[in-house]
């Protein structure tokens, strides 16, 4: 049995370098393991992370990105809502290939703690669902979201509340806030993982 069927806690905080990180979900990808994983743990990230940006994101034609998109599950949930523009980007090229055929419109292997390979002000919004967890994606990843949005665009994402804290989230958005680089519309503590008594933060920030 590997390290994910066991305990109570899930030991992504054991995860140091991105090669551990990508060698972690392309095991985790074999035999839709991941999606069945998150359907047992009731995982209500994508969904509660798209209930949210729905409210604000009225134009179902806006192009999204979905920034370490995994199997697709925030893709799935955006089509349910009717948005037709989606590009995702992940570093397991394991779980992209587990993404079904047409749900998003382009897929790309990244490494998000590097530059993104995106125009300034792209995209409408940027959709970061359970990214940002330990040994993953860090802060600095979120100049490259603003970078890639356009003004007035939306950026949505949850923070592991592990990690809000101790890898200076909390002073990396405060930044951005004081700088006037963004303005926040939503920030909550989100169900998440509740089952695993993981909780996180779920931000929606406007670009100015
Ligand atoms: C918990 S999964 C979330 C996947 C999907 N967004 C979801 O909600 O199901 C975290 C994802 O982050 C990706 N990831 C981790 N480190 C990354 C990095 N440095 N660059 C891009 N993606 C990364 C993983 O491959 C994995 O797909």
């Amino acid at each position: 049995m590997s390290l994910k069927d066991v305990g109570n806690k899930i030991p992504i905080y054991k995860l140091k370098t991105t090669e551990e990180v990508m060698k972690y979900y392309d095991e985790w990808g074999e035999k839709n393991k991941y999606n069945k994983d998150m359907i047992e743990w009731n995982y209500t990230g994508p969904k509660e992370t798209v209930n949210t940006f729905k409210k604000y994101a009225l134009n179902k034609d806006a192009i999204i990105f979905d920034a370490g998109c995994g199997t697709g599950l925030v893709g799935l949930e955006l089509k349910k809502f009717g948005y037709k523009n989606f590009h995702g980007a992940d570093l397991s090229q394991k779980l992209l290939d587990t993404i079904p055929e047409n749900l998003y419109q382009k897929l790309t292997k990244v490494d998000l703690n590097k530059p993104i390979s995106t125009e300034n002000n792209f995209y409408d919004a940027v959709m970061c669902v359970g990214t940002f967890t330990f040994g993953h994606v860090k802060p600095q990843a979120l100049d490259e979201f603003i970078r890639i949005t356009k003004p007035g665009g939306l950026i949505c994402f949850t923070i592991n509340e592990g990690i809000y804290v101790d890898y200076s989230f909390d002073k990396k958005i405060n930044f951005l806030k004081e700088e006037n680089k963004w303005k926040q519309l939503e920030f909550f503590k989100s169900d998440y993982i509740a089952s695993k008594d993981v909780n996180a933060w779920l931000g929606l920030f406007k670009v100015n």
